[in-house]
């Protein structure tokens, strides 16, 4: 049986505590939180399984009841919280991303390399959506050649980052490190390669601002706001348990509109250069209405998926008969995010059993918070960014 330590229990903790009842061979020992009344209010309200509850995670990695330690705090405390498991020989998974700048990059990467009896691992769920397999299965079988140059746009409904932690830079580094870290791992696995080199544009279109209330639900223009979120009763009895009456301890708020004060773009475009001569480009918003697509171009045709062709792939040959072959895979399952958490805990136990890193783990997750970095401080500046200027290349090699 092995044993995990959720850190963090909050959305991403819980979703895992659930995930986990469905692994026979994974047993939810203990939970960590800082905010004891949250994680008392969580684990009723969510109905936890029996589990040992503790308030920092120096007391759970000194009473060695656990196997792995599973990082799902916010994004600014990964590598404090990493570099001390992996210090104190715990296998560790954190959820996306690794981190937000290139100096707890390094010393994350740094930490992992100095210690080669324990495993990591990053939780990039996306990695296990159909449609992202069968495309790695048919880049890496070469169907379009080498890839030569790629795209990809994400119109997100992602008011919803504009109403928590993620809204601040100090917090989540950029919604291009937190959210975008999703597809740039996909971007990455399929170029096969690394990044050398970030040239970004970004800015705020639609979220961020002035207004001052902290609280959606106590707005008086809640009747003509296109972002007002009704809560109902549930929902804002929730929101009292959970979070207002939580935050007493630690002033997370929850809830916050969308309009007022934050420093992250809303939107991004970015170009990525990579170590294989590869160059992609990649667009993310967040103020969208869920439409997606992603592509490849190679010597020999082209890749494409999207919202537009649903569980679908079409590639595009230049020198064969089949011109074009449409390829379709199974739907996503709706639950435990289309079914990717489950298949990430089953990843792990068979990596744990064989000892072979059949998940990604943190070089990938730092080719992936890299590029979110790098296009952060490019949108800055507006120049483009080299990657060797942040971290050395032979790290993401
Ligand atoms: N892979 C995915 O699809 C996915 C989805 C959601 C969230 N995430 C990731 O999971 C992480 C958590 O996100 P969330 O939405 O669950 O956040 P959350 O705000 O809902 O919960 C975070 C919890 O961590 C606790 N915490 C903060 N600092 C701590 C510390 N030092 N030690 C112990 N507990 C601490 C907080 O009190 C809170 O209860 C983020 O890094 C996020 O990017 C990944």
């Amino acid at each position: 049986m092995i044993k995990i330590g959720i850190v963090g229990t909050g959305d991403r903790g819980t979703s895992f505590v659930k995930a986990a009842e469905h692994i026979p061979q994974i047993k939810i020992e203990a939970v960590v939180d800082t905010n004891p009344v949250r994680m008392e209010a969580v684990i009723k309200h969510h109905n936890y399984p029996p589990v040992k509850k503790f308030y920092n995670l120096d007391d759970l990695l000194d009473a060695k009841i656990v196997d792995v330690v599973f990082i799902t705090t916010p994004d600014w405390t990964h590598a404090d919280l990493i570099t001390k498991t992996l210090e104190k020989g715990y296998h560790v998974f954190c959820d996306k991303p690794l981190a937000i700048n290139s100096e707890q990059i390094s010393k994350i990467l740094q930490a992992a390399a100095s210690n080669n009896k324990n495993m990591h691992f990053m939780g990039f769920n996306m990695r296990y959506k159909p449609t992202f397999i069968k495309m790695k299965e048919l880049t890496e079988k070469k169907e379009i050649g080498n890839i030569l140059t790629g795209w990809s746009y994400s119109g997100y409904t992602g008011d919803g980052y504009f109403r928590r932690w993620h809204k601040f830079r100090k917090n989540s580094g950029g919604l291009i490190i937190h959210k975008g870290c999703h597809i740039l791992d996909i971007l990455n696995w399929m170029v096969d390669s690394y990044p050398v080199e970030v040239y970004a544009k970004g800015g705020q279109k639609v979220f961020g601002g002035e207004k001052k209330w902290t609280g959606c639900h106590q707005c008086k223009e809640t009747e003509t706001c296109l972002y007002a979120r009704k809560l109902s009763e549930d929902q804002m009895k929730l929101l009292e348990d959970i979070y207002i009456k939580a935050a007493a301890v630690d002033g997370y708020t929850r809830n916050y509109c969308v309009f007022g004060p934050s420093d992250v773009p809303d939107h991004y475009l970015v170009t990525i250069d990579y170590a294989s001569g590869a160059k992609v480009i990649f667009e993310e918003i967040f103020f969208g209405a869920g439409l997606f697509y992603m592509g490849f171009a190679g010597e020999k045709g082209e890749i494409v998926t999207g919202s537009f062709i649903p569980d679908s792939i079409i590639v595009r040959k230049k020198f064969s008969q089949d011109k074009e072959q449409r390829y379709q895979v199974n739907k996503e399952t709706k639950e435990f995010h289309g079914g990717a958490d489950i298949g990430m805990l089953k990843d792990l136990v068979r990596s744990l059993e064989t000892g072979k890193q059949i998940l990604p783990g943190f070089k990938e997750g730092a080719r992936s918070a890299i590029i979110g970095v790098a296009a952060m401080i490019s949108i800055d500046r507006q120049k483009p960014v080299k990657i060797e200027d942040l971290l050395p290349l032979e790290l993401l090699q």
